[in-house]
């Protein structure tokens, strides 16, 4: 993946533009889109799938339940979360309607793809070193190509400019399991994100 895109003045600058974008259908219903934060020059940049409803309210990515697992694991892995960037492959909230909620739906291929010049910037403008991809959609925008997680997780794969992804499961999907499963799953988790402690 050519990582070549045009430095933004700002992160502001990048939202900017980012919430005016409609090259895709996700754009218009949404609130607002919700770009990375973190230092400007974070060594590490974590990028998970798209906002969910509290991001797209709030305006900032990781901020509801994903969000709160997420921060929990990072501190048991020895990663301050402060230190990272923390993004999205893709900017805006998908979503139907189911009554009066709005239940996110996964990005397609096409948004992804749509998207991916507002990852590309944010990787121009921080100049990470190295990336955690949480889950597939987060890989597969990465990496440039499909990147199954359960057989890569916790591997660093090598994208198109050199620089290494460490793959791991998104937190969202720790949230599904129960008892003992989610115990033990969140440890798996916790162990895979220790690999990039040195790194952010
Ligand atoms: N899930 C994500 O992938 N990103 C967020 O910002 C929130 C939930």
């Amino acid at each position: 993946m050519a990582t070549r895109a045009a430095v933004p003045r700002s992160v502001g600058a990048l939202k900017a533009a980012c919430d005016a974008c409609r090259d895709c259908p996700l754009g218009e219903p949404a609130t607002q889109a919700v770009v990375g934060a973190g230092p400007r020059r974070a060594r590490l940049m974590v990028v998970g799938e798209q906002p969910g409803d509290r991001e797209d309210l709030a305006g900032q990515a990781f901020v509801g339940p994903a969000g709160r697992l997420l921060d929990a694991a990072l501190q048991r892995a020895g990663i301050d979360r402060g230190a990272v960037f923390l993004t999205n492959a893709v900017k805006h909230f998908g979503f139907t309607w189911r009554g009066k909620r709005r239940l996110h739906e996964t990005p397609g291929q096409r948004e992804v793809d749509a998207c991916l010049q507002w990852l590309q910037a944010e990787i121009a403008f921080v100049a990470p070193q190295a990336f955690v991809a949480l889950g597939a959609t987060a890989a597969r925008a990465l990496l440039g190509r499909p990147t199954p997680v359960l057989r890569n997780r916790g591997q660093w794969l090598a994208r198109d400019d050199g620089r290494p992804v460490l793959v791991t499961v998104h937190p969202s999907a720790l949230l599904r399991l129960r008892g003992d499963d989610f115990a033990q799953g969140l440890a798996a988790f916790v162990d895979d994100l220790g690999q990039a402690a040195g790194r952010a």
